[in-house]
């Protein structure tokens, strides 16, 4: 080829385009930007039970979840946003994607483990769920690609600087009330919580062990109170079923003993604790406080407080309620709740709002702004 003017310039054009993508990718790993990356349960899944063989009951992938702030059902157990989309918004990160989304193919910004329906311990709805165990894996997998693309050091960088943000519990201590399990027969109260906080404290090990150092983790909710559990015992009457309440309130005295273990033996280990079960339940019973005119009943489902989880119609009932405004509502269906709730949940757990209940030294958004 004869070397003229004209295609050196435009050869030059060329390199000077690919140094600028190359720049920008180097500008954007070297930016303050923070990673998030989630695991856990329905709290967090922004639709990773789309893409796995289970059923209705573990999936959200159709009207009216997502009606609101989506337009269409993402997977999402709420009308709207997750606490983790707005944490996401506030560190200034997009919407944080599912790991199983097809076409998903850069980890830079973090990626969601979470399931629908998983819990810490393999056996909690174990084949329709992704479990904890297996999300840590599918992390594990995220770790080798980053090493490929950033080399062994900024990986580490990178994996050092990441937020790793966590729901988990709430269906290893659901399951057994709403199956015919008979495990709270052979196991006492504090011997289960045991068993939850002993293997989410392996996984929180492993994810320690690849890279990971600041962890935020959620209390559980007050469990015997949300809509779908009141209806468990028969006259319930709107009450909580106490027994439930009291073994989530067990398992988040132990885990907070055990997140300051951690803290002391873990070089570098650094933790956020959110008190979800004080503002949720201060929420349920003065909603109007919070700009809410219904704590108790949800705005989608069936039967007594719409607690029967029919809401979609696609669990077995046709049958459900919609209500027509859902930003006054503070349960979205049995279980979930509306992204309104999950909204003033997320802002307390920034800090954006005074008195919110952060156990420990750091919030969320600390861990975030900490190098
Ligand atoms: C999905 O699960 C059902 C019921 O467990 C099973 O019959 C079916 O073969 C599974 N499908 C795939 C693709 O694994
Ligand atoms: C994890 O749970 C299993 C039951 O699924 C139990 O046998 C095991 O002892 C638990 N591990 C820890 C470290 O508590
Ligand atoms: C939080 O409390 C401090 C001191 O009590 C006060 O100065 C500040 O304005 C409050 N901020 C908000 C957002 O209410």
């Amino acid at each position: 080829m004869k070397f003229t003017l004209a295609n050196l310039s435009s050869s030059m054009v060329f390199i000077a385009f690919l140094s600028q993508i190359h720049g920008s990718r180097i500008s954007h790993r070297s930016s303050k930007l923070v990673a998030l990356f989630i695991f856990g349960d329905s709290f967090l899944d922004a639709g990773n039970n789309n893409y796995i063989n289970t059923t209705s009951l573990d999936q959200a992938n159709f009207w009216p979840y997502g009606e609101t702030y989506f337009k269409f059902p993402t997977g999402r157990f709420s009308d709207g946003r997750l606490i983790s989309d707005f944490i996401a918004e506030y560190a200034n990160l997009p919407l944080i994607p599912p790991y199983l989304q097809p076409g998903i193919n850069q980890y830079y910004d973090g990626v969601n483990f979470a399931s629908g329906g998983a819990g810490a311990l393999v056996e909690t709805f174990e084949g329709s769920v992704i479990s904890l165990k297996t999300q840590a894996r599918n992390f594990k997998r995220v770790t080798t690609w980053l090493r490929h693309k950033l080399g062994s050091s900024g990986a580490k960088l990178l994996l050092s600087k990441a937020v790793y943000m966590f729901s988990i519990g709430t269906n290893d201590y659901l399951s057994p009330f709403l199956t015919d399990s008979d495990v709270l027969n052979s196991y006492s109260h504090s011997e289960y919580v045991g068993l939850v906080v002993g293997n989410l404290t392996s996984i929180i090990k492993e994810i320690y062990k690849r890279g990971a150092r600041k962890f935020v983790f959620m209390t559980l909710p007050p469990l015997g109170c949300l809509p779908g559990t009141k209806i468990i015992q028969l006259k319930g009457n709107g009450k909580c079923l106490q027994e439930l309440s009291d073994i989530a309130r067990l398992h988040d005295r132990v885990l907070s003993i055990v997140l300051l273990q951690l803290e002391k033996r873990l070089k570098g280990f650094k933790f956020a604790l959110y008190d979800f079960n004080a503002d949720l339940t201060q929420m349920i019973n003065h909603p109007l406080k919070y700009g809410m005119k219904e704590g108790k009943i949800a705005c989608c489902g069936s039967g007594p407080l719409r607690g029967v989880y029919s809401c979609g119609g696609k669990r077995g009932e046709e049958h459900f309620e919609l209500c027509d405004k859902p930003n006054e509502y503070l349960f979205w269906d049995s279980y979930h709740l509306t992204e309104s709730a999950y909204k003033i949940l997320a802002d307390r757990m920034w800090g954006y709002t005074n008195n919110s209940y952060n156990i420990g030294p750091y919030t969320i958004r600390d861990l975030f702004q900490l190098q």
